[in-house]
């Protein structure tokens, strides 16, 4: 079993670092706003659809306990708070997603009739639309599953990337969920991680959670998938993404753009599975999407230890864009999307 990854009780949101996975199961106790968005800044907790969770938590913890003396008082402090959250990470949209939900309601509590006072009133919506988020997150990985597996032939062999399991949502997962729901099915039965230099998502999370389901697996590094690729019968590659255009082009972890390239060539399906969640149609592609930078220490350390020498230029992006024609199918829990293009992204969104 994957223990939860993130517990909201009055006061805390319990959060399972990820950062200690798998050496470690620690729970992190953020105690307010500031404090979960930093969780997700430092990779505490990660995955898009669950920083889309952790980010609407952070606004009931921002809102518990706190009385107003007027409407404009307490919208104001919704934007403070929607200012600290919005600036965690800036790729996934999931996040930013949480906070419009979060301000609808807001201002919906505020303006209401309702005769309970201005602290409960907005208490009460902020707290209901973060369980509403969670729920529907676990129910799309639920349904993502059924669709995914459906695409696969009995007995596949997958290669994945990042962490899209469980732990990158608060239920069974996007890409990982429809590999591990497929070994159950008899539709998988092998899968490779790859390691994800350079914070070693596959290498720390993904081989767990496939050790944890009793997968077939095994870890590679990121630069063995094209050798994999020519010299084993691979069927799919199945990734998550962190942000879709309406165009279909998606951006994920940093690598899955060079992943997609490999698959192409050796004419294997390639799959993204993301909740609807995750489109941003008000992209019209993927050069608009805006690709998070991150520390060069993550590059240059592992584990505090330097393996590079000093002084030198890094970069790190850490993520990139895999345009639409690469992309074979795009599985969300309304449906498939093949071929990945505008129209069929409208006609599966709008069901
Ligand atoms: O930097 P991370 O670990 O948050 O990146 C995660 C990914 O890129 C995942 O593939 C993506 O969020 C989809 S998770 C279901």
């Amino acid at each position: 079993m994957i223990p939860p990854r993130i517990k909201y009780k009055k006061g805390e949101l319990d959060i399972l670092d990820q950062r200690l996975i798998p050496w470690k199961v620690s729970i992190l106790k953020a105690k307010t706003y500031q404090e979960v968005s930093k969780a997700i800044k430092d990779m505490a907790l990660r995955g898009a659809p669950l920083i889309g969770c952790a980010a609407a938590y952070a606004y009931v913890l921002g809102f518990e306990n706190k009385k107003f003396s007027s409407s404009t008082q307490a919208l104001n402090h919704f934007y403070k708070i929607k200012k600290v959250v919005n600036s965690a990470r800036p790729t996934a949209v999931a996040l930013f997603a949480s906070s419009e939900r979060m301000e609808k309601k807001v201002k919906e509590a505020i303006y209401s009739k309702d005769s309970l006072n201005l602290k409960d009133r907005i208490y009460n919506a902020v707290l209901s639309e973060a369980k509403l988020i969670e729920k529907e997150d676990i129910d799309s990985t639920i349904s993502m599953a059924k669709f995914g597996t459906k695409l696969l032939r009995k007995n596949s062999r997958i290669i994945t990337y990042c962490n899209t399991g469980a732990l990158a949502t608060m239920g069974i997962g996007t890409a990982l969920g429809v590999i591990v729901k497929g070994y159950e099915l008899g539709k998988v039965s092998f899968a490779y991680a790859c390691e994800t230099r350079p914070y070693l998502q596959g290498t720390r999370l993904t081989i767990w959670e496939l050790q944890k389901n009793h997968v077939p697996s095994a870890l590679m590094t990121d630069n063995m998938a094209a050798h994999i690729m020519k010299t084993e019968k691979i069927d799919a590659v199945i990734i998550g993404a962190d942000r879709i255009a309406s165009n279909g082009d998606t951006a994920n972890k940093i690598g899955s753009y060079e992943l997609a390239i490999s698959a192409y060539y050796h004419k294997i399906p390639f799959y993204v599975v993301a909740p609807i969640a995750t489109f941003d149609l008000s992209l019209k592609n993927g050069s608009e999407i805006k690709i998070e930078e991150r520390s060069e220490k993550e590059v240059t350390e592992i584990r505090g230890i330097r393996i590079a020498p000093k002084g030198i230029n890094v970069r790190h992006p850490a993520f990139d864009v895999t345009p639409n024609s690469l992309i074979t199918a795009i599985i969300t829990e309304k449906g498939i999307i093949s071929p990945v293009n505008s129209s069929k992204i409208n006609s599966i969104l709008n069901l």
